[in-house]
């Protein structure tokens, strides 16, 4: 029998049909999971968003220079994963300031999420014009190959460090496909450090990262009619310091078997086993550099925390 399967059953047909067994963080953005994210990014050990916080308040100005096209005239503001939108507000008001022509494209997967910015906008920039997209990445690639006229792009926040390194060179090609030379892309890399932070960022003592991850398990049993039982479940999270990679895990903590409706199938865990959830890597300036280079970029700026904690990096087409 023919059966359609959106998206989300797809991919867990799919990734939990693998060994090891994974599903994408990507999925972890209901509107559940990007509430707790909001939480995680308030958490003492979560120290990421507070350091970008810190570079654009430090070099806002300077920030926002680098983002406008040289020759001047309108652009547009395009931000990937925008989120609560709280650092870019920083630059908004920056651009706004020094009389810049721009539109606002905030994209995020998010509608919830979507709703409270727009509306956050309204109240706090009423000049500012802002054309919302709620889509995932790929849509929004497409989106950005036929967007007219210049253009800047955010990925803040270290959103890059989710994909895979393969994934990654593949994305950031992709992104400066449509790049002019008069273009910029504005990108927040989360950098390598004291490993017991890093750790500490995903594992923190109140637990809300734990209910973030186990958050997607609630989000299959309601969206798939599948019967996981959160106590038999735990979040477990490891930091390589030579691969520079987090990796989150849901792991089963006993034998145990989850229907999952929408697939007509059940799964089974051995105690222990894993699903591998996230990926979230941390970079060094070098690899930045030649991550840039492999995918046709060139950078511009990068603005450091005095700690060099966090790097947000301006970078532009490579000429032809
Ligand atoms: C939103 C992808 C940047 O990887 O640091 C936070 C998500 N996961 N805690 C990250 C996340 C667990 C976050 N990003």
């Amino acid at each position: 029998m023919l059966k359609l399967l959106t998206e989300l059953a797809q991919h867990v047909a799919d990734g939990l049909s693998r060994v090891p067994k994974a599903l994408s963080s990507k999925y972890f953005y209901d509107d559940a999971g990007s509430r707790l994210f909001q939480q995680i990014m308030d958490l003492p050990e979560y120290y990421p968003t507070r350091t970008e916080f810190a570079i654009f308040r430090e070099h806002g100005a300077a920030i926002a220079a680098a983002l406008s096209p040289a020759a001047g005239g309108e652009f547009a503001l395009v931000e990937l994963g925008a989120g609560d939108g709280a650092k870019t507000k920083l630059l908004l008001r920056e651009l706004l300031a020094a009389g810049t022509a721009f539109t606002y494209a905030p994209v995020d997967i998010s509608a919830g999420a979507m709703t409270g910015l727009v509306d956050s906008l309204r109240r706090e920039l009423p000049a500012l014009r802002v054309a919302p997209v709620v889509a995932d990445y790929a849509t929004a690639l497409t989106q950005l190959r036929t967007q007219p006229g210049s253009k800047a792009v955010l990925f803040l926040g270290s959103n890059i460090g989710n994909f895979h390194p393969a994934e990654r060179l593949d994305f950031l090609r992709q992104l400066a496909a449509p790049l002019t030379p008069a273009d910029r892309l504005l990108i927040g890399f989360d950098l390598q450090k004291d490993p017991r932070r890093i750790r500490a960022a995903y594992d923190d003592a109140q637990g809300v990262t734990a209910a973030f991850n186990l958050n997607l398990l609630t989000r299959l049993n309601r969206e798939l009619g599948a019967d996981f039982d959160l106590a038999h479940w735990q979040h477990y999270t490891d930091y390589n310091p030579l691969s520079g990679a987090v990796r989150s895990y849901l792991v089963s903590t006993r034998t145990q078997q989850v229907r999952i409706q929408a697939l007509d199938e059940t799964v089974d865990f051995a105690a222990w086993e894993v699903i591998h959830t996230e990926n979230s890597y941390k970079f060094t300036l070098p690899q930045i550099e030649a991550l840039a280079a492999e995918a046709g970029l060139r950078v511009v700026a990068s603005f450091t925390d005095a700690a060099s904690d966090f790097a947000d990096v301006v970078l532009t087409a490579q000429e032809e």
